[in-house]
């Protein structure tokens, strides 16, 4: 029996006053690929961040690693939503990726040759080591993606929360970045992640979250992924694009 990586119970948040996700009891498997999937305001960022200790939920709890949200961060690599990045700053792509490093090393330690090749290490899986002296506010949106990725892999998480990683990705990324996942989870890693074409689902992960405001279905997908399940999750079209 798999351990437990994220336990959630009972959780419900509200944006000013008004319930988004409700009663939400799930629990994450260790060392597995999770998708969370469901129609547009579901609450998956929502929930994500909750997970993330970035919003203060009206009931209910989280618990990763057996311990709050707040102690259990600093293990934890976390890709946003795209849009929801300021990418205007003035930095480089690799100070972006080495920015995965100061969680290890605290804000005021100066980065090393070991932190610099770890960074352009992340950047090569994600193909974009060429582009490593070039402002970020010069990348086009896939690109930035990426790089974004190459931060979550050089933080060297035991656990990878991803909020739609692969929106505006092409396609080959999108399969480099799918590979680079199952072999970090090879490698013990565990994965939470807002995923959206239904199509893929399958192949690409191993247990899914079936969520719309409440948790439809969850489990393996054997258990979980079933059309009775998906069409009850996208049934209400007026949340759906
Ligand atoms: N900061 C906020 N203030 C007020 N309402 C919000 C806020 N963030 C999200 N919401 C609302 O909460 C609901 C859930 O939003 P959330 O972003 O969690 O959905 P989602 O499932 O991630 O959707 P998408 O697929 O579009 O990313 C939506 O109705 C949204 O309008
Ligand atoms: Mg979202």
């Amino acid at each position: 029996m798999t351990r437990n990586i994220i336990e959630v119970s009972d959780l419900s948040v509200a944006y000013a006053h008004n319930p988004v996700i409700w009663h939400i009891n799930l629990a994450v498997k260790a060392n597995s690929r999770t998708a969370v999937v469901g129609p547009n305001g579901a609450g998956k960022s929502t929930l994500i961040k909750s997970i993330m200790n970035l919003n203060k939920p009206l009931s209910g709890k989280v618990e990763i690693n057996g311990k709050k949200p707040k102690h259990a961060l600093k293990n934890i690599a976390y890709v946003p939503q795209k849009g929801e990045v300021n990418w205007d700053f003035p930095t480089t792509v690799l100070d972006v990726v080495l920015m995965g490093r100061y969680v290890h090393k605290g804000w005021f330690k100066r980065m090393n040759k070991a932190d610099v090749a770890a960074a352009m290490d992340a950047l090569s899986t994600m193909k974009m080591e060429a582009f490593k002296d070039r402002q970020i506010s010069e990348l086009s949106g896939g690109q930035r993606q990426r790089v974004f990725l190459a931060r979550a892999i050089c933080h060297d998480a035991d656990f990878y929360i991803m909020d739609e990683p692969l929106q505006g990705i092409d396609i080959t990324t999108e399969k480099l970045i799918i590979d680079t996942i199952k072999a970090l989870q090879a490698k013990g890693k565990s994965f939470l992640v807002v995923h959206h074409n239904l199509d893929t689902v399958e192949e690409y992960f191993d247990h899914v979250i079936i969520l719309n405001k409440s948790v439809i279905a969850q489990g393996t997908i054997e258990e979980a992924w079933k059309k009775e399940n998906i069409d009850k999750a996208y049934d209400d079209r007026s949340v759906t694009t």
